[in-house]
């Protein structure tokens, strides 16, 4: 599945020559990828950039393959699922990228598999060096295409978790915004900790609403402020720019929020700046934002993928397309919550 970065509606399955050597010693057959917000940007011309002097990107960062070659010493063998993770550090390297943690990167040079100048995994074969793949429990499945997105919340809460070591913290009580992928698995990894979870959505009834019962959560439609508690934590995954400001007025004192959606930008309305500088001063609030996630991510969100309901997790994934009709994989509908492209039965 190849685009022309920045090129609206030029997504098509096209022919790639095989994977070279330099990509890596093991040999990865594609299972399934999954579609994300970002995959749709790509294809819609927004964002996306072409590995140097090629024209078109492989797409495809959300992925599950099995291992079909893999040097001895490598701790992969044939038949084994693994992930292939996103980002690859800058070659510079920056601080963070120096010592594994690319999610961190501090110049922008990193890139990523099926995003940023590195083709992606929605093709039938991808090589990879092993540091960058990940196994994941065998009786997961095709569940394991779930990792990628599972380990953009096990970062944030692994750094909501040291932002709360600044002082004596025991959270009780976390809100999510947003019923998608990202928030039923931020509320699936805050369930995992014990914590009281409340979840808003726009939705008032359907697979919504019952998934986020089913972990032992409290589903809300409606505003934050009707929510009507004071959370300890607030993880927003909508990008909604009056979701993002409302969730920075309403946590409690030393609260945290998490920023994890990705805005469009454009909008545009007042704010008083003042006022909120002096809530966050007062209460010692943290606002940060979180994206991607290093290995250490991807082990943890395994380890929660593995501990988590089959059956549960199963219903998160409402809809699965073919290669014969690759198309309505990259067309939202209205009871989505993660669509898949399969490569194999
Ligand atoms: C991916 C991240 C990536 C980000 C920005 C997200 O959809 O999950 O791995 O860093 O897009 O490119």
């Amino acid at each position: 599945m190849t685009v022309i970065p920045l090129q609206k509606d030029s997504v098509d399955l096209t022919e790639l020559p095989e994977p070279p050597a330099s990509d890596g010693p093991v040999l990865v057959e594609t299972l399934a990828v999954g579609v994300c917000g970002t995959d749709l940007e790509i294809i819609n011309g927004d964002y996306g950039w072409a590995p140097p002097g090629e024209t078109r990107l492989a797409i495809g960062h959300e992925s599950l393959g099995r291992v079909m070659e893999a040097p001895e010493d490598s701790g992969l063998h044939p038949g084994d699922l693994v992930v292939g993770i996103v980002r690859r550090p800058d070659p510079v390297p920056c601080a963070n990228c120096a010592v594994g943690e690319w999610d961190m990167c501090r110049n922008g040079q990193y890139t990523e598999r099926g995003i940023k100048e590195r083709h992606g995994y929605a093709s039938e074969r991808y090589r990879i060096h092993p540091e960058y793949a990940v196994k994941v429990d065998p009786s997961l499945g095709r569940l394991g295409v779930l990792l990628e997105p599972t380990t953009v919340v096990a970062k944030a809460w692994d750094h909501i978790e040291r932002i709360g070591r600044r002082a004596q913290w025991q959270p009780s009580t976390v809100l999510i915004t947003g019923a998608g992928p990202i928030g039923l698995l931020a509320a699936l990894l805050s369930r995992q900790r014990g914590l009281e979870t409340h979840v808003l959505d726009r939705v008032t009834e359907g697979l919504k609403p019952q998934l986020v019962a089913d972990i032992g959560a409290t589903y809300h439609h409606g505003t934050i402020a009707e929510v009507g508690i004071a959370p300890d934590v607030v993880i927003e995954c909508t990008g909604v720019a009056q979701l993002v400001l409302d969730a920075m007025t309403h946590s409690t004192a030393d609260g945290i929020v998490c920023l994890t959606g990705v805005s469009s930008g454009g909008r545009t309305f007042d704010v008083d700046a003042g006022l909120l500088n002096r809530s966050m001063v007062l209460q010692n609030d943290v606002v940060f934002g979180s994206v991607n996630a290093n290995r250490r991510h991807y082990e943890a969100g395994a380890a929660a993928l593995a501990q988590a309901d089959e059956s549960w997790l199963s219903r998160l994934i409402t809809r699965s397309a073919s290669l014969d009709n690759w198309r309505d994989a990259y067309v939202r509908q209205a009871d989505d919550v993660k669509t898949i492209l399969a490569f194999s039965q």
